[in-house]
Order: C-alpha cells, then structure tokens, then sequence
C-alpha cells in the first residue's frame, strides 16, 4: 500500500513572520496523524526557520529544486547535498513552472531526481501536461515520456520517491482536474511503475492542481490518489489542515 502524503509547495512566498504565525497556527489545530506523511517545501532560505517546529508535529520538509551537481560554479544554485545539510528530507524536481520558465528537460529532471537519491534526498517528481496537449488527446503520452525519461536514469531507486501528477492547466488557475480524471492518469502512471522495476509499483503517486478544502475529498477517495500537493491552499495554515483531515478522514485506509 503506498504511503498517504499531503505536501505543501510554498512555491516563493514566504518570510519568517509568515513561517512562525503559520507553524502557531498549525500547533493550535494539529491533529495526531494515522494515514499521512505531511511535508512542506518552503523556499530554501525558511527552511532552517522552520526545522524545530516542523520536527515539533512530524511534518518532513523539502526544498524546491536541486542542481545536478554536488558543488561548483554555479551562481545560485542548490545542491541536493546543501539541502541534506541544511534538514531537508525531500525535494520536488521538475515541477511545471520549473519546466516552463528555466526550460527543464525531460533529461534535466532525470538528473536532478538521480541527484537527490545520490544525496540521500527523497525526489517528488512533478509530471503533467499542458491544455495543448490534454487538448491534443496527448495527454496520456506526453506524462509517459517524463516518467520514463526519469525512470531511465533511477530506475528502481525512483522507490525511494513520489510522483506528484500536476496537469499545468490546473495549476494556480482554480481550475481542478475532475477527481474521474485524475484518477484515470494516476492509473496510468501506475501501471508505467509498475512495468518499471520490481519495487515501484508502491511509489506515492499525489495528485496537484487547484486542491483545496472543498475538493481534497472527493480526490482522496479514488483509488490510486494518494495524497496532494498543495501551493495556494498550504499558504493558509486552515486550509492546509483542513486538507489533511480529508485525507486522514476520508482517504482509503
Ligand atoms: P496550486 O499549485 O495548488 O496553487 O494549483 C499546485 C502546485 O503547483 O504544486
């Protein structure tokens, strides 16, 4: 059975006043965790603000992105091993707005997930297509070929990670995939683990794009839907709780 996740991407936003009055907030509603993992991705330079509190509720924390390389001249950039260094269990690589601005290829993630394994640092691989594609009955191909582009290079080592399955047309826009949707593509990215190696066929597969209190739910209910990656809605210490209730009350066991 994969691990239940309910992750926040703070994405850039943030500061430490935020940080302190949301971890308050978090502290007042907590509730003891029988089903998820809780993680969060603040901006690197919060994370070793939000290391006490973190640990204080058992939420694991990650950072955004990582470099290819372990050290080096490369003027503003995080190495995995930095991130290690600095408490980070996990990070996102290749996520859309990653994709889409710094033209992260398909190989370029596949070297930036291998990094992180490298470093001892948990990769939450963002796959997803755009509205062109969805459009373009692509959809289905165009999430195939990310997943393998990375599963060439980790292989089974990818059982140490997760896969976040963000269609872009549902990111930031209010926008959510239908929880049928969804599902129909978390099926998909399953069944190309499964064929992969021996040991990936239990990999988390969460699901984002626009999920807040009102649709977390009915996502979480589907079968192969095992958590959430959160951006607006983590910014908001209720929102975000309210998120992980749903998955604590209402995910599969
Ligand atoms: P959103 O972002 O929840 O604001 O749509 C999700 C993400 O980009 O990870």
């Amino acid at each position: 059975m994969p691990q239940r996740i309910v992750a926040g991407n703070w994405k850039m936003n943030g500061s430490r006043a935020l940080l302190a009055a949301y971890f308050a907030a978090m502290e007042q509603a907590w509730m003891p965790l029988r089903r998820c993992e809780v993680l969060l991705f603040p901006p690197a330079l919060l994370l070793s603000e939000a290391l006490e509190p973190a640990a204080a509720l058992g939420i694991g924390l990650g950072v955004q992105t990582v470099h290819p390389e372990a050290s080096g001249a490369y003027t503003g950039e995080l190495a995995a091993e930095m991130a290690v260094d600095a408490g980070a269990q996990w990070t996102l690589v290749g996520h859309s707005e990653r994709r889409a601005a710094c033209g992260e290829s398909n190989e370029d993630v596949a070297v930036r997930a291998a990094a992180a394994l490298r470093a001892g640092l948990k990769p939450m691989v963002c796959v997803g297509e755009v509205l062109t594609d969805r459009r373009a009955g692509r959809a289905e191909d165009v999430v195939r070929e990310q997943l393998e582009a990375v599963l060439a290079t980790v292989g089974e080592d990818l059982s140490a990670g997760a896969i976040a399955y963000e269609p872009v047309w549902a990111i930031g826009t209010g926008e959510t995939a239908s929880p049928e949707v969804a599902q129909a593509m978390h099926a998909v990215i399953r069944d190309v683990l499964r064929g992969a190696a021996n040991g990936l066929a239990d990999v988390p597969i969460v699901y984002g794009g626009s999920v807040k209190p009102d649709n977390a739910a009915a996502l979480f209910a589907e079968t192969d839907i095992d958590g959430a990656l959160v951006g607006g809605a983590s910014l908001d210490a209720a929102a975000f709780l309210a998120i992980i209730a749903a998955m604590e009350t209402h995910g599969n066991p």
